[in-house]
């Protein structure tokens, strides 16, 4: 992650991340991909590829000229695959033979996606409700925590303003479920720790809830209902004005706190880039009104951490 990632526009980000996915299908294969590579190690340098890790020898595929051609027809790197089938030779070394492909092998996703059953889908509004509620408290926690640390007001605003939207997300989620709107839980106040603050708001806000808001406008898009795909786009686009708050908040804070918060803030990023990867390929069980499939949650999480760090 790269200082051009440290304070961006939210709403340019999240923009060239879904622009970028236009119709979150992968980019053709090229008709004319050159064949897999095949390539030979010395005994020495399969022992030492061995020796690395597991996935080290078919790591030695890496460069074959039908990755290139992958790269060249708009793949990123993220959405290749590389695997390979190892034979050892008689010297103690070994013929690699590569298996370059894509992630989006397994097929584009499909524009619009069957809707869970009624009774799963309410409670995952139910849930969905739940989960809004307490973001309130989380607003009204932010709010204190910026006045503890001495924030600007308009920081504090924008968080009150904030909890306002929360309310209104756990009465449009309440109806979706048709469910009584949920409280929002009582506010627990812990010792402040402002580098705890720092890390907190840097993965939570900067990196997942910018990710939530692109995850939520791709659902929107391919939400065959027109209530579901309104209430997914009201909350997407109030969600994206609370990560550009999270991202200022962060750039104040780095420049408050000084370099403790800088490598505070830049370490909990990673970390939460290297989750939401992790994450964003698994199979969801319950995966609301409108499900994205493994391959398209990958590719969007890959073009944002590319955005990121361009
Ligand atoms: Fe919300
Ligand atoms: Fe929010």
């Amino acid at each position: 992650m790269t200082s051009n990632a440290a304070h961006p526009s939210v709403r340019a980000l999240v923009g060239s991340v879904l622009s970028l996915c236009s119709a979150c299908a992968c980019p053709s294969s090229p008709d004319d991909l050159p064949a897999n590579p095949t390539i030979t190690l010395s005994a020495e340098e399969y022992e030492s590829a061995r020796q690395t890790s597991s996935e080290a020898v078919c790591e030695r595929c890496n460069g074959g000229s039908r990755e290139a051609a992958l790269r060249e027809a708009g793949f990123f790197a993220g959405e290749i695959t590389v695997d390979c089938s190892v034979s050892e030779n008689a010297d103690g070394g070994a013929t690699v033979e590569c298996h370059v492909g894509t992630q989006c092998d397994a097929g584009r996703a499909p524009r619009a996606l069957a809707a869970s059953p009624r009774s799963s889908l309410e409670g995952w509004w139910a849930n969905m409700a739940l989960r809004e509620a307490e973001a309130i408290t989380a607003f009204d926690e932010l709010a204190l925590e910026l006045a503890a640390l001495g924030a600007p007001a308009a920081f504090i605003e924008r968080a009150r303003a904030a909890r306002e939207d929360e309310v209104r997300h756990a009465e449009l989620c309440a109806s979706m479920a048709s469910v009584a709107v949920p409280p929002a839980p009582r506010l627990t106040l812990t010792p402040f720790d402002p580098m705890r603050f720092v890390e907190l708001n840097a993965a939570e806000g900067c990196i997942r809830e910018t990710f939530a808001v692109i995850d939520t406008l791709a659902r929107a898009s391919r939400a065959s209902d027109a209530r579901t795909r309104e209430v997914l786009r009201t909350i997407a686009m109030d969600e994206l004005q609370h990560a550009q708050l999270s991202w200022d908040i962060d750039a104040w804070a780095r420049r408050h706190l000084g370099p403790p918060a800088r490598s505070t803030s830049l370490a909990a990023k990673r970390r939460a880039t290297r989750q939401l990867v992790a994450r964003a390929g698994r199979n969801e069980a319950h995966d609301g009104p409108v499900a994205l499939a493994p391959q398209v949650r990958r590719a969007l999480a890959y073009r944002f951490i590319h955005r990121l760090a361009a």
